[in-house]
């Protein structure tokens, strides 16, 4: 995307807790802007050639945040600056801010960035070919109509189906990008060798580092196959940008996303169409650009995906029991129109656990699942769902008279912290 065509906003952050909720609202009022740490440079804020400066300190969170000073340097650039820290500014009066104050024109809209990404993709990738690993969420789905849209048949959307997707999952992403949009998947069926794999190993980051580093090794045959291309497409998003940035952030578990660069294979050039938007952006740009709301507002799905809520070792008759029990609560969830809100997530887990039931007057001795539902902005942190309790006995029904495998079906009412949203 060519930024400078846009005027811009930089928003400053002090690490304050809700350090993008500014940036937000601005992009909002369509106008475009960028947040940088409160010690950038002079020279790094004045590279984007901002109209206005915004600090953002809101909150205080454990460390100070409102006795932090902007670099003198900052106040010395004459920029109108709008500080979020004293009087809680409404959207109009930051609006009027904006456009009366300094001038600012409000034409950052989804249709101006998607025509400006399709042109930016075209002038870097040039003549070449590239690259793109799908993996049915909305970033990938974005970047692969775009980069299609750019580049046509020099394009290779390759989808690694590992085993570990949903219910129907691969044949529909397949089904969608064929159909609707023209785009080929190369879709890889590499379900046996990633189980071969993970044979025996139950440690959660075991498994999390195997599907990782296999994911690549398919990922270089594929690119091979393809004539190795010269650039690769990524669905980074802004905030992976912002929170890798600056703050440190902890982690809890080491997230080997699938679509990770691969180091082998030697690209000429990394194409991130996505890296400046935020999650809610980029799924107005796939409603836009006619991406199905199944798509588009696809709850968030981890790269190792059902390897780490089928605990213990992964097999597939595990991975197939995980498949129906999860489809139907997912089904129920969104038959009662609790997706999205308040349902940020919400899955099911297959426990390790066995025990004893009773169907037709025999014994049984049978998987438990746990359903999970939780909501949460940042994923951060996350709050169970307190979901009525004639869904759960319609789901805990259907499961045990769908599945044998399973005869006992509990919730589980935890919320991030102390738990974790995956079980793994
Ligand atoms: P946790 O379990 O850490 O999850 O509370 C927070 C969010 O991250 C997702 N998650 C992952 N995503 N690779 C991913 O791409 C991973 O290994 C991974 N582990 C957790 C999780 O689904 C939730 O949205």
């Amino acid at each position: 995307m060519d930024k400078k065509t846009h005027d811009t906003v930089v928003v400053l952050d002090f690490g304050a807790i809700n350090s993008q909720a500014a940036a937000k609202r601005i992009r909002n009022m369509n106008i475009y802007c960028e947040v940088l740490p409160y010690t950038a440079s002079a020279e790094r804020i004045l590279a984007l050639k901002p109209k206005s400066i915004v600090f953002q300190r809101g909150k205080q969170c454990g460390e100070a945040t409102l006795g932090r000073e902007p670099a003198a340097d900052v106040a010395a650039m004459g920029l109108p600056i709008l500080d979020m820290g004293a009087p809680n500014y409404d959207d109009n009066a930051m609006q009027d801010f904006f456009t009366q104050m300094c001038g600012i024109s409000r034409d950052w809209t989804t249709e101006a960035f998607i025509e400006e990404a399709v042109e930016s993709i075209r002038a870097q990738v040039g003549e070449g070919r590239a690259l793109l690993a799908m993996s049915g969420g909305v970033d990938s789905s974005v970047c692969a109509v775009l980069a299609h849209k750019a580049l046509g048949d020099r394009l290779t959307c390759v989808f690694v189906d590992h085993g570990l997707m949903r219910k129907g999952e691969p044949e529909e992403v397949a089904r969608v990008f064929r159909d609707q949009f023209g785009i080929g998947l190369r879709s890889v069926d590499a379900e046996a060798r990633f189980l071969a794999k993970l044979a025996g190993v139950t440690d959660p980051e075991r498994k999390r580092k195997i599907i990782g580093e296999e994911f690549i090794r398919v990922f270089e045959e594929e690119a091979k196959a393809a004539g190795n291309p010269e650039y690769l497409i990524q669905g980074t998003i802004y905030p992976d940008i912002i929170e890798s940035g600056w703050d440190g952030g902890k982690q809890v578990k080491a997230h080997h996303n699938v679509g990770g660069l691969p180091e082998k294979i030697d690209f000429k050039g990394l194409v991130e169409p996505v890296k400046y938007l935020f999650k809610d952006e980029i799924r107005k740009v796939a409603t836009a650009l006619g991406i199905p709301s199944t798509i588009a507002f696809r709850q968030p799905f981890p790269g190792p995906g059902l390897g780490v809520r089928c605990i213990g070792e992964l097999t597939k008759d595990k991975l197939d029991i995980l498949r129906e029990v999860d489809a139907i609560f997912r089904g129920e969830i969104v038959a009662a129109g609790l997706q999205g809100s308040p349902c940020s997530q919400y899955f099911a887990v297959l426990t390790a656990n066995r025990s004893v039931g009773v169907s037709n007057d025999a014994r049984t001795y049978a998987y438990t699942v746990a359903l999970r539902a939780v909501t949460t902005v940042d994923f951060m942190t996350a709050k169970f769902v307190k979901l009525p309790m004639d869904l759960l006995e319609r789901v805990s029904e259907q499961i045990t008279a769908r599945v044998p495998q399973v005869n006992r079906v509990v919730y589980d009412i935890t919320s991030k912290p102390p738990a974790t949203i995956e079980w793994e």
